[in-house]
Protein backbone atom coordinates (compact mmCIF):
# COMPACT_ATOMS: atom_id res chain seq x y z
CA UNK A 1 0.00 0.00 0.00
CA UNK A 2 1.41 3.49 -1.21
CA UNK A 3 1.60 5.86 1.99
CA UNK A 4 0.29 8.83 1.88
CA UNK A 5 -0.36 11.95 3.56
CA UNK A 6 -2.53 15.13 2.62
CA UNK A 7 -1.39 18.98 3.99
CA UNK A 8 -4.24 21.00 3.91
CA UNK A 9 -8.00 19.70 5.06
CA UNK A 10 -10.16 22.40 3.46
CA UNK A 11 -13.21 21.62 1.82
CA UNK A 12 -10.68 19.46 -0.89
CA UNK A 13 -8.48 18.22 1.27
CA UNK A 14 -10.97 16.65 2.64
CA UNK A 15 -12.34 15.06 -0.53
CA UNK A 16 -8.81 13.59 -1.15
CA UNK A 17 -8.81 12.04 2.41
CA UNK A 18 -12.03 9.80 0.51
CA UNK A 19 -10.23 9.55 -2.62
CA UNK A 20 -7.15 8.39 -1.04
CA UNK A 21 -9.36 5.75 0.58
CA UNK A 22 -11.20 5.06 -2.60
CA UNK A 23 -8.13 4.39 -4.13
CA UNK A 24 -6.99 1.90 -1.42
CA UNK A 25 -4.05 4.14 -0.32
CA UNK A 26 -2.83 4.23 3.41
CA UNK A 27 -3.44 7.32 4.57
CA UNK A 28 -0.60 8.11 7.29
CA UNK A 29 -1.27 11.93 7.99
CA UNK A 30 -3.55 14.64 7.57
CA UNK A 31 -2.57 18.12 8.22
CA UNK A 32 -3.86 21.34 8.60
CA UNK A 33 -2.80 24.88 10.21
CA UNK A 34 -6.02 25.22 11.36
CA UNK A 35 -7.59 23.38 14.05
CA UNK A 36 -11.16 23.55 13.05
CA UNK A 37 -10.25 21.72 9.72
CA UNK A 38 -8.50 19.13 11.53
CA UNK A 39 -11.55 18.73 13.84
CA UNK A 40 -14.14 18.29 10.31
CA UNK A 41 -11.41 15.78 9.24
CA UNK A 42 -11.35 13.73 12.73
CA UNK A 43 -15.42 14.48 13.03
CA UNK A 44 -16.96 14.58 8.71
CA UNK A 45 -14.27 12.12 7.71
CA UNK A 46 -13.22 9.60 10.82
CA UNK A 47 -9.54 10.38 10.55
CA UNK A 48 -8.08 8.88 13.74
CA UNK A 49 -6.73 11.44 16.18
CA UNK A 50 -3.01 9.95 15.98
CA UNK A 51 -3.00 10.77 12.19
CA UNK A 52 -4.11 14.88 12.59
CA UNK A 53 -0.92 17.10 12.71
CA UNK A 54 -0.55 21.12 13.03
CA UNK A 55 2.69 21.27 11.59
CA UNK A 56 3.62 19.68 8.00
CA UNK A 57 7.44 19.64 8.84
CA UNK A 58 6.56 17.28 11.23
CA UNK A 59 3.94 15.21 9.63
CA UNK A 60 6.42 14.11 6.53
CA UNK A 61 9.41 13.56 9.14
CA UNK A 62 7.39 11.49 11.63
CA UNK A 63 5.56 9.63 8.91
CA UNK A 64 8.14 9.61 5.55
CA UNK A 65 4.70 9.45 3.22
CA UNK A 66 5.79 7.95 -0.17
CA UNK A 67 3.04 9.76 -1.87
CA UNK A 68 2.03 13.89 -0.74
CA UNK A 69 -1.32 15.34 -1.69
CA UNK A 70 -1.17 19.63 -1.20
CA UNK A 71 -4.36 20.99 -1.12
CA UNK A 72 -3.57 23.96 0.64
CA UNK A 73 -4.53 27.54 -0.80
CA UNK A 74 -2.08 28.72 -3.33
CA UNK A 75 0.98 30.64 -1.40
CA UNK A 76 1.89 27.33 0.52
CA UNK A 77 1.72 25.07 -2.83
CA UNK A 78 5.50 26.03 -3.71
CA UNK A 79 6.39 25.54 -0.14
CA UNK A 80 4.70 22.24 0.80
CA UNK A 81 5.53 20.63 -2.66
CA UNK A 82 9.56 21.59 -2.53
CA UNK A 83 9.62 19.82 1.21
CA UNK A 84 7.74 17.13 0.65
CA UNK A 85 10.77 16.00 -2.18
CA UNK A 86 12.94 16.81 0.14
CA UNK A 87 11.69 14.75 2.80
CA UNK A 88 11.82 12.08 0.56
CA UNK A 89 8.32 11.77 -0.62
CA UNK A 90 8.29 10.21 -5.02
CA UNK A 91 5.25 11.17 -5.98
CA UNK A 92 3.41 14.66 -5.40
CA UNK A 93 0.05 15.96 -6.45
CA UNK A 94 -0.35 19.82 -5.91
CA UNK A 95 -3.94 21.62 -6.42
CA UNK A 96 -4.17 24.31 -8.64
CA UNK A 97 -3.20 27.16 -9.35
CA UNK A 98 0.22 25.58 -9.20
CA UNK A 99 1.79 28.78 -7.58
CA UNK A 100 1.21 32.55 -6.73
CA UNK A 101 4.16 33.12 -9.22
CA UNK A 102 5.92 31.69 -12.46
CA UNK A 103 9.76 31.46 -10.35
CA UNK A 104 8.09 29.30 -7.88
CA UNK A 105 6.27 27.08 -10.18
CA UNK A 106 10.19 26.73 -11.70
CA UNK A 107 11.57 26.20 -8.29
CA UNK A 108 9.16 23.05 -8.25
CA UNK A 109 10.00 21.70 -10.90
CA UNK A 110 13.56 22.18 -10.41
CA UNK A 111 13.27 20.82 -6.97
CA UNK A 112 10.69 17.40 -7.75
CA UNK A 113 13.43 17.25 -10.59
CA UNK A 114 16.42 16.77 -8.61
CA UNK A 115 15.00 14.56 -5.96
CA UNK A 116 13.47 12.18 -8.25
CA UNK A 117 10.24 13.10 -7.57
CA UNK A 118 7.09 12.83 -9.82
CA UNK A 119 4.70 16.57 -9.70
CA UNK A 120 1.54 16.44 -11.13
CA UNK A 121 -1.10 19.43 -10.58
CA UNK A 122 -4.87 18.22 -10.09
CA UNK A 123 -6.25 19.89 -13.68
CA UNK A 124 -8.29 16.95 -14.25
CA UNK A 125 -9.29 17.89 -17.69
CA UNK A 126 -8.06 14.97 -19.83
CA UNK A 127 -9.95 12.49 -17.04
CA UNK A 128 -13.15 14.48 -17.91
CA UNK A 129 -16.11 13.42 -20.05
CA UNK A 130 -17.12 16.45 -20.24
CA UNK A 131 -13.89 17.13 -22.37
CA UNK A 132 -12.89 13.81 -23.48
CA UNK A 133 -16.10 13.37 -25.33
CA UNK A 134 -16.06 16.54 -27.11
CA UNK A 135 -11.98 15.73 -27.97
CA UNK A 136 -13.98 12.12 -29.37
CA UNK A 137 -16.11 13.76 -31.53
CA UNK A 138 -14.48 16.86 -32.78
CA UNK A 139 -11.39 14.35 -34.32
CA UNK A 140 -14.15 12.87 -36.21
CA UNK A 141 -14.97 13.14 -39.62
CA UNK A 142 -18.41 13.87 -38.86
CA UNK A 143 -17.45 16.79 -36.73
CA UNK A 144 -13.75 17.94 -39.05
CA UNK A 145 -12.06 19.30 -36.51
CA UNK A 146 -11.65 21.79 -33.71
CA UNK A 147 -11.87 25.67 -34.31
CA UNK A 148 -13.18 27.37 -31.46
CA UNK A 149 -13.96 27.18 -28.21
CA UNK A 150 -16.02 29.64 -26.19
CA UNK A 151 -16.95 29.41 -22.81
CA UNK A 152 -19.89 31.78 -21.12
CA UNK A 153 -20.03 31.48 -17.27
CA UNK A 154 -21.23 33.14 -14.15
CA UNK A 155 -18.26 34.98 -12.25
CA UNK A 156 -16.27 31.66 -11.87
CA UNK A 157 -12.46 33.17 -11.09
CA UNK A 158 -9.82 33.41 -13.74
CA UNK A 159 -7.41 31.90 -11.44
CA UNK A 160 -10.05 29.56 -9.44
CA UNK A 161 -11.54 28.40 -12.49
CA UNK A 162 -10.25 30.07 -15.41
CA UNK A 163 -6.81 28.05 -15.36
CA UNK A 164 -8.68 24.56 -15.54
CA UNK A 165 -9.77 25.68 -18.95
CA UNK A 166 -6.53 26.95 -20.26
CA UNK A 167 -5.39 23.41 -19.53
CA UNK A 168 -8.54 21.79 -21.15
CA UNK A 169 -8.01 23.86 -24.28
CA UNK A 170 -3.92 22.77 -24.52
CA UNK A 171 -5.68 19.09 -23.63
CA UNK A 172 -7.95 19.65 -26.79
CA UNK A 173 -5.63 20.98 -29.17
CA UNK A 174 -2.44 19.47 -28.19
CA UNK A 175 -0.64 22.85 -28.90
CA UNK A 176 0.46 25.52 -26.78
CA UNK A 177 -1.04 28.83 -26.92
CA UNK A 178 0.80 31.64 -28.67
CA UNK A 179 -1.05 34.54 -27.71
CA UNK A 180 -3.46 35.96 -24.94
CA UNK A 181 -5.49 39.13 -24.95
CA UNK A 182 -7.60 40.09 -22.08
CA UNK A 183 -10.42 42.57 -20.94
CA UNK A 184 -10.92 41.98 -16.98
CA UNK A 185 -13.48 43.46 -15.29
CA UNK A 186 -12.74 46.65 -13.17
CA UNK A 187 -15.56 45.65 -10.38
CA UNK A 188 -13.58 43.38 -7.87
CA UNK A 189 -16.18 40.77 -5.72
CA UNK A 190 -15.37 39.37 -2.10
CA UNK A 191 -13.54 36.50 -2.56
CA UNK A 192 -15.67 33.21 -0.38
CA UNK A 193 -11.86 31.52 0.52
CA UNK A 194 -11.33 35.13 2.50
CA UNK A 195 -10.09 38.68 2.34
CA UNK A 196 -5.98 38.34 1.59
CA UNK A 197 -7.44 36.43 -1.89
CA UNK A 198 -8.39 38.28 -5.22
CA UNK A 199 -9.58 36.46 -8.45
CA UNK A 200 -10.32 38.29 -11.67
CA UNK A 201 -13.54 38.33 -13.77
CA UNK A 202 -14.01 39.33 -17.71
CA UNK A 203 -13.19 38.29 -21.05
CA UNK A 204 -10.23 36.45 -22.35
CA UNK A 205 -9.51 35.46 -25.63
CA UNK A 206 -6.44 32.72 -26.38
CA UNK A 207 -4.95 31.32 -30.15
CA UNK A 208 -2.47 28.75 -30.85
CA UNK A 209 0.16 28.46 -33.18
CA UNK A 210 -2.36 26.80 -35.88
CA UNK A 211 -4.91 29.29 -35.31
CA UNK A 212 -7.40 27.45 -32.86
CA UNK A 213 -9.21 30.36 -30.67
CA UNK A 214 -10.62 30.22 -27.29
CA UNK A 215 -12.65 32.83 -25.29
CA UNK A 216 -13.59 33.34 -21.53
CA UNK A 217 -16.70 35.43 -21.36
CA UNK A 218 -17.15 35.43 -17.56
CA UNK A 219 -17.80 39.33 -16.18
CA UNK A 220 -18.25 39.82 -12.95
CA UNK A 221 -21.72 41.15 -13.80
CA UNK A 222 -22.77 37.56 -15.05
CA UNK A 223 -24.18 35.23 -12.04
CA UNK A 224 -24.92 31.63 -13.35
CA UNK A 225 -24.12 28.90 -15.16
CA UNK A 226 -21.01 27.65 -17.46
CA UNK A 227 -21.78 26.43 -21.21
CA UNK A 228 -18.81 25.60 -23.41
CA UNK A 229 -19.73 25.72 -27.40
CA UNK A 230 -17.29 24.19 -29.30
CA UNK A 231 -16.90 25.23 -33.10
CA UNK A 232 -15.82 22.65 -35.96
CA UNK A 233 -15.10 22.81 -39.72
CA UNK A 234 -18.83 21.05 -40.36
CA UNK A 235 -20.31 21.29 -36.60
CA UNK A 236 -21.01 22.50 -33.23
CA UNK A 237 -20.98 20.70 -29.77
CA UNK A 238 -22.75 22.39 -26.67
CA UNK A 239 -21.87 21.12 -23.38
CA UNK A 240 -23.99 22.67 -20.40
CA UNK A 241 -21.87 21.87 -17.17
CA UNK A 242 -23.42 22.92 -14.73
CA UNK A 243 -26.89 20.60 -15.83
CA UNK A 244 -24.15 17.87 -16.98
CA UNK A 245 -25.65 17.80 -20.96
CA UNK A 246 -23.88 17.50 -24.55
CA UNK A 247 -25.60 17.91 -27.62
CA UNK A 248 -23.70 18.26 -30.86
CA UNK A 249 -25.58 18.84 -34.29
CA UNK A 250 -23.49 18.83 -38.32
CA UNK A 251 -24.14 19.18 -41.62
CA UNK A 252 -25.07 15.71 -43.23
CA UNK A 253 -22.46 14.28 -45.31
CA UNK A 254 -23.65 15.05 -48.66
CA UNK A 255 -23.38 18.65 -48.18
CA UNK A 256 -20.16 18.85 -46.28
CA UNK A 257 -17.64 20.21 -48.48
CA UNK A 258 -19.35 22.92 -49.80
CA UNK A 259 -17.88 26.58 -48.43
CA UNK A 260 -18.41 27.96 -44.59
CA UNK A 261 -20.88 30.48 -45.83
CA UNK A 262 -23.37 27.73 -45.79
CA UNK A 263 -23.55 27.43 -42.34
CA UNK A 264 -27.16 26.07 -42.74
CA UNK A 265 -27.38 23.35 -44.67
CA UNK A 266 -29.31 20.30 -43.46
CA UNK A 267 -27.88 18.85 -40.71
CA UNK A 268 -28.67 16.03 -37.50
CA UNK A 269 -28.02 16.53 -34.64
CA UNK A 270 -27.47 14.02 -31.34
CA UNK A 271 -26.50 14.03 -27.90
CA UNK A 272 -24.45 11.79 -25.62
CA UNK A 273 -23.89 11.56 -21.59
CA UNK A 274 -21.22 13.20 -19.90
CA UNK A 275 -21.48 12.27 -15.78
CA UNK A 276 -19.04 13.71 -13.54
CA UNK A 277 -17.97 13.54 -10.29
CA UNK A 278 -15.08 15.39 -9.04
CA UNK A 279 -13.40 12.45 -6.14
CA UNK A 280 -13.08 10.42 -9.55
CA UNK A 281 -11.67 12.50 -11.57
CA UNK A 282 -9.25 13.61 -9.19
CA UNK A 283 -8.37 10.25 -8.35
CA UNK A 284 -7.96 9.91 -12.11
CA UNK A 285 -5.08 12.19 -11.57
CA UNK A 286 -3.03 10.28 -8.65
CA UNK A 287 -3.83 6.88 -9.98
CA UNK A 288 -1.66 8.41 -13.85
CA UNK A 289 0.56 9.62 -11.33
CA UNK A 290 1.00 6.47 -9.09
CA UNK A 291 1.34 4.69 -12.50
CA UNK A 292 3.82 7.72 -13.71
CA UNK A 293 2.23 8.01 -17.48
CA UNK A 294 -0.42 10.67 -18.84
CA UNK A 295 -0.90 12.95 -15.82
CA UNK A 296 -1.06 16.87 -15.65
CA UNK A 297 2.43 17.64 -15.17
CA UNK A 298 4.43 20.46 -13.43
CA UNK A 299 4.80 21.96 -16.81
CA UNK A 300 1.06 21.62 -17.65
CA UNK A 301 0.58 23.48 -14.30
CA UNK A 302 3.15 26.22 -15.43
CA UNK A 303 1.86 26.78 -18.99
CA UNK A 304 -1.47 27.03 -17.41
CA UNK A 305 0.04 29.80 -15.26
CA UNK A 306 1.65 31.52 -17.69
CA UNK A 307 -1.45 31.84 -19.93
CA UNK A 308 -3.00 33.57 -16.60
CA UNK A 309 0.06 35.71 -16.12
CA UNK A 310 -0.17 36.74 -19.35
CA UNK A 311 -3.99 37.68 -19.23
CA UNK A 312 -3.09 40.25 -16.58
CA UNK A 313 -0.58 41.68 -18.40
CA UNK A 314 -2.59 42.27 -21.32
CA UNK A 315 -5.66 43.61 -19.18
CA UNK A 316 -2.85 46.08 -17.97
CA UNK A 317 -1.57 47.28 -21.42
CA UNK A 318 -4.30 48.26 -23.25
CA UNK A 319 -5.37 44.77 -23.85
CA UNK A 320 -2.20 44.00 -25.68
CA UNK A 321 -1.48 40.81 -27.47
CA UNK A 322 0.93 38.78 -24.99
CA UNK A 323 2.47 35.65 -25.98
CA UNK A 324 2.91 33.78 -22.25
CA UNK A 325 6.09 31.94 -23.75
CA UNK A 326 8.11 34.87 -23.77
CA UNK A 327 11.08 35.28 -21.50
CA UNK A 328 9.96 38.44 -20.54
CA UNK A 329 7.24 37.07 -18.40
CA UNK A 330 7.47 39.01 -14.76
CA UNK A 331 8.52 35.38 -13.23
CA UNK A 332 9.14 37.45 -9.75
CA UNK A 333 5.44 39.10 -9.53
CA UNK A 334 3.29 37.30 -7.12
CA UNK A 335 -0.37 37.15 -7.20
CA UNK A 336 -2.94 37.38 -4.40
CA UNK A 337 -4.94 33.68 -5.71
CA UNK A 338 -6.49 31.07 -3.22
N1 LIG B 1 -8.79 20.83 -8.66
C1 LIG B 1 -9.98 21.30 -8.40
O1 LIG B 1 -10.96 21.01 -9.06
C2 LIG B 1 -10.14 22.25 -7.22
C3 LIG B 1 -11.42 22.52 -6.70
C4 LIG B 1 -11.51 23.38 -5.58
C5 LIG B 1 -10.37 23.93 -5.05
N2 LIG B 1 -9.15 23.65 -5.60
C6 LIG B 1 -7.90 24.23 -5.05
O2 LIG B 1 -7.58 23.51 -3.86
C7 LIG B 1 -6.95 24.39 -2.93
C8 LIG B 1 -7.72 24.32 -1.60
O3 LIG B 1 -9.03 24.78 -1.83
P1 LIG B 1 -10.18 24.57 -0.74
O4 LIG B 1 -11.47 24.82 -1.42
O5 LIG B 1 -10.00 23.26 -0.06
O6 LIG B 1 -9.85 25.78 0.24
P2 LIG B 1 -10.17 25.86 1.79
O7 LIG B 1 -9.96 27.28 2.17
O8 LIG B 1 -11.48 25.19 2.07
O9 LIG B 1 -9.05 24.94 2.48
C9 LIG B 1 -7.69 25.26 2.51
C10 LIG B 1 -7.11 24.66 3.79
O10 LIG B 1 -5.70 24.83 3.76
C11 LIG B 1 -5.29 25.25 5.06
N3 LIG B 1 -4.04 26.01 4.92
C12 LIG B 1 -3.85 27.16 4.22
N4 LIG B 1 -2.57 27.55 4.30
C13 LIG B 1 -1.94 26.62 5.06
C14 LIG B 1 -0.59 26.48 5.50
N5 LIG B 1 0.36 27.36 5.14
N6 LIG B 1 -0.28 25.42 6.27
C15 LIG B 1 -1.24 24.50 6.61
N7 LIG B 1 -2.53 24.59 6.23
C16 LIG B 1 -2.87 25.64 5.47
C17 LIG B 1 -6.43 26.11 5.59
O11 LIG B 1 -6.41 26.18 7.00
C18 LIG B 1 -7.64 25.37 5.05
O12 LIG B 1 -8.14 24.42 5.96
C19 LIG B 1 -6.96 25.79 -3.55
O13 LIG B 1 -5.70 26.06 -4.11
C20 LIG B 1 -8.03 25.69 -4.64
O14 LIG B 1 -7.75 26.53 -5.74
C21 LIG B 1 -9.03 22.81 -6.66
Amino acid sequence: MITTAIIGAGRMGRRHIEMVRQLGLELVGVCDSQSAALVLAATDQAVPEHLLFSDAATMLSRTTPACVIVATTAPSHCEYTCLAAELGAKFILCEKPMAVSLNECDRMIRVCTRHGARLAINHQMRFMQQYIVPKRLLASPVLGGLTSVTVVAGNFGMSMNGIHYFEMFRFLTDEPVSAVSAWFSDEHVPNPRGSHFVDRAGSIRLSTPSGKRFYIESGADQGHGIVVVYGARYGQIVVDELAVTLRYSARLEAHREQATTRYGMPWFENSEPIAVNIIEVSGSVLTALLQEKNYPSGEDGRSALRTLVAAYLSTENGNRTVDPRSPDMPAARVFPWA
